[in-house]
């Protein structure tokens, strides 16, 4: 089930995400006695760890989430574009997870494939599953790059074809490096998947993959349809502008809602 929720600025949807998290992470806790939380990197969603670090240490069981990452860049844990220090900053430095909580890519190894196969085993030793069986995390984050991209699911890259493993390296021309990305078959498998986009830049991309025909290989977005997960994009005004959903003002687009 999809579903696209337009809101009036950033604090309004970080708002709502945060409550989302914090619902979903108690009713996993109270199901399975932990959550598994895939966060998300970029710019976006340090606002929302920031927000969940600093008014929400009661409403979510830290000690018992679990938290893992959609992708991460071929650099060491301490570097200025790593994936693991921002969110370490935002949130994890700030909250009571346990260190063995944190499960980290180790995307110092200059071997990077070497690095996604510990990811993908660390990912199937915490869930107990085997190879060829796709675990379900129970929350997913996810952002969206003007390009349509998400995770490191870039347009027109290996990536993109990936069916049977958990964690691929992927090979991205415009940054002449490798990232470490999880699959869309292993996001696909997610319970809940949320997708934080925020600012006019992203607008474009928006209505392509909500709306524009299916082109995954143009709008890698498009790939990400949980099959029996919930699918919740969480889009500002200004990311939603030219084609905010509910019926009124679309333009040129075709619904992706079906
Ligand atoms: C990354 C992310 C990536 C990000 C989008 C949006 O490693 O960069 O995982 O998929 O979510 O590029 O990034 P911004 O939030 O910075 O616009």
């Amino acid at each position: 089930m999809t579903k696209v929720e337009v809101f009036p600025n950033a604090a309004a949807l970080n708002n709502e995400a945060a409550e989302q998290i914090a619902r979903r992470a108690q009713e996993a806790v109270r199901r399975n006695g932990h959550c598994s939380i895939v966060l998300s990197g970029g710019s976006t969603p340090r606002a929302l760890y920031s927000l969940l670090a600093t008014e929400y240490g009661e409403q979510i069981p830290w000690a018992a989430c679990h938290f893992f990452w959609g992708d991460e860049r071929s650099v060491p844990p301490d570097h200025p574009e790593s994936n693991y220090r921002m969110a370490m900053e935002a949130i994890l430095s700030r909250v009571p997870v346990p260190a063995e909580n944190i499960h980290r890519v180790r995307a110092e190894d200059p071997d990077a494939q070497r690095a996604a196969e510990q990811y993908a085993d660390e990912i199937r030793a915490f869930f107990g599953t085997v190879s060829g069986q796709f675990p379900s995390f129970d929350i997913v984050l996810l952002g969206l790059g003007p390009d349509g991209h998400t995770a490191s699911l870039f347009p027109g890259t290996a990536a993109l074809q990936e069916k049977e493993k958990l964690v691929v390296t992927n090979w991205v021309e415009k940054f002449g490096a490798f990232r470490i990305t999880m699959s869309a078959p292993l996001l696909n498998h997610a319970a809940c998947v949320l997708f934080l986009v925020q600012g006019a830049e992203k607008a474009e991309a928006v209505c392509s993959v909500l709306h524009g025909a299916y082109q995954p290989e143009k709008h890698p977005a498009q790939l990400i349809r949980p099959a029996n997960g919930q699918l919740l994009w969480m889009v500002d005004e200004a990311a939603g502008k030219l084609c905010r959903v509910g019926g009124d003002l679309v333009r040129n687009c075709r619904s992706l809602l079906r």
